[in-house]
């Protein structure tokens, strides 16, 4: 019968293995809660550094008076740290954090089951190996489950609490419960690649830097919007470098081989980054170079036609009235506005200074400027996109087939909208150009994933919220933006988007 050997758990003794950079982390959580934890590692080296990791984390919560120094030695009481896996014959828990390989997992839960209690729950941090795979070489498969935190995990709210098929109910509860008594928010969700975080985010960034590779917009044009669209705590391309490239593209290949959809092809930019060696923040260059001081864009071509630097004798623009459709009839005012106000805005046949640059108000579809430039030659493509803050961003449509004196035009109006506070983003004449294809698309993953019945929507903007630090969840800004508008925005929108609106 499984489970007949193990009392109803209430996790008191805890071990971690591996002590980089969650597993020191790990540790600190558990210790800080209450629970005795023993910290493991490789060899006594390396066992001085995991706990060097987690002295230098617990001064810094001193220093910043989140801890008080009775708690300190409270905490320093509770701890200890072996080399030797041997000694863990007394624990409830163990934690393992070690390097993100199936063989050294799956070695180590093998050895631990020969020296643990055999009720004891084996709980793993991986990020995107199959929890399933671990649990069924581990001697103990019922005791197996995923506690996935995230980076830096005494500070991050969220675990993933990953049951398998073969996990017990009771394993997958105690392992909960302790995530609470720790503070921590919980969600409770299957062994499925990426689970809801990455799935949802590396999804997202994925896109981010196939837009680059595409030369849609450029990385800082592309991380400014996305930053001031959804108020994002950084742009996708920045974060990728935080997180590591290669980090990035593996789970993609993950989410890939799991899923075998299109949002998980990888851009050919993105892969030569990492044979490269550019890693991102770790290696000290990705899509940003970082030498002390603001990073600087190092990765993705420039737009294939070049930036131009605004004339100074170009005449103020004129905005077209009307839009092309699916925006409001307003869109001609609100462009004025985006550009400080001054703008005149006038009909097709009213455009009185043939010399004077037209910025012409697009819906989602480019199309109408490729219309209109025939006979509007200094028409310059504008689009507000729809986010959670819209105000801030506007979209300057760069034409394939650009030339000099529309560049210079294009130049002049960012530089026009910038003085007027927008952030502004030059996109090639994609449809949705760059915020809203990237955002409109991660909402539909979000969606999809409910639809999929994978997790629930408080689930998913729980996880957005505590594990990624977004502002406010997919759900929450898919309230925000209207699920018509982005069903409306997209190829093959999920049918859970139609019921939703
Ligand atoms: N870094 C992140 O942001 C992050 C976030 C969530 C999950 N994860 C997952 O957490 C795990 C650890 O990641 P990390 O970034 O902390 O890695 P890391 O390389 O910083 O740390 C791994 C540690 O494990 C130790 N180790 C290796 N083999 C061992 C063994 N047999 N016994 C004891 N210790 C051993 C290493 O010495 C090293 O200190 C991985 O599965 C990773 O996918 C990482």
């Amino acid at each position: 019968m499984p489970g007949w050997h193990h009392v109803p758990v209430q996790i008191q003794r805890a071990a971690v293995v591996g002590l980089g950079t969650m597993g020191a982390g790990i540790v600190e959580v558990l210790a800080r809660s209450g629970l005795a934890v023993t910290g493991l590692e490789a060899s006594e080296e390396l066992l001085a550094k995991g706990r060097g990791r987690l002295d230098a984390s617990l001064d810094r919560a001193v220093a910043r008076a989140r801890l008080d120094s009775d708690e300190r030695a409270a905490i320093g009481s509770r701890t200890s740290f072996t080399a030797d896996p041997a000694t863990l014959t007394d624990v409830d828990l163990v934690v393992e954090a070690v390097p993100e390989r199936l063989e050294i997992k799956t070695d180590l839960f093998r050895r631990l089951d020969a020296i643990c209690p055999a009720g004891a729950i084996f709980a793993t941090n991986t990020s995107s190996l199959p929890v399933t795979a671990i649990a069924a070489a581990s001697g103990r498969p019922g005791r197996v489950v995923g506690m996935h935190f995230f980076n830096p995990a005494p500070v991050m709210r969220l675990v993933e609490v990953v049951s398998t098929l073969l996990t017990d109910t009771d394993a997958r509860d105690a392992v909960l419960d302790l995530a609470r008594r720790c503070g921590k928010t919980p969600v409770a969700v299957g062994d499925r690649a990426g689970f809801i975080a990455n799935t949802l985010l590396v999804g997202y960034l994925g896109h981010a830097a196939r837009l680059v590779d595409t030369g849609t917009a450029t990385v800082a044009d592309i991380d400014a919007a996305m930053t001031a669209a959804c108020g994002l705590p950084m742009g996708p391309l920045r974060l990728s470098d935080l997180i590591g490239l290669d980090v990035v593209v593996e789970i993609l290949r993950v989410l890939d081989e799991e899923f075998r959809s299109p949002r998980y092809a990888v851009a050919p930019l993105l892969r030569r980054l990492v044979l490269a060696g550019r890693l991102g923040v770790k290696s000290g260059e990705g899509f940003y170079r970082y030498d002390g001081g603001r990073p600087i864009v190092s990765a993705g071509a420039p737009p294939a036609t070049g930036a131009a630097e605004p004339t100074q004798t170009a005449p103020a623009p004129v905005v077209l009235a009307g839009s092309a459709g699916g925006g409001a009839a307003d869109d001609a005012v609100a462009v004025a506005a985006a550009f400080g106000g001054l703008v005149t805005v006038a009909s097709p046949d009213g455009l009185a200074d043939p010399h004077a640059p037209v910025l012409v108000p697009l819906g989602a579809d480019p199309s109408r400027l490729a219309a209109l430039r025939g006979g509007v030659p200094r028409a310059v493509g504008v689009h507000l996109p729809r986010a959670p803050r819209t105000a801030p961003v506007v979209e300057i449509v760069r034409p394939d087939t650009a030339t000099a004196s529309s560049l210079a035009d294009i130049a002049a109006a960012r530089a026009q909208a910038e003085a007027a506070g927008r952030t502004v983003v030059v996109s090639r004449p994609r449809r949705g150009y760059v915020v809203e294809a990237l955002l409109f698309a991660h909402l539909d993953d979000a969606a999809r994933m409910v639809g999929d019945g994978y997790a629930s929507a408080a689930d998913v903007d729980t996880a957005m919220t505590l594990g990624c630090g977004y502002p406010a969840g997919p759900f929450a800004m898919l309230a925000e933006v209207g699920p018509d508008a982005v069903a409306s925005a997209l190829p093959d929108p999920t049918p859970l988007l139609g019921e939703l609106t």
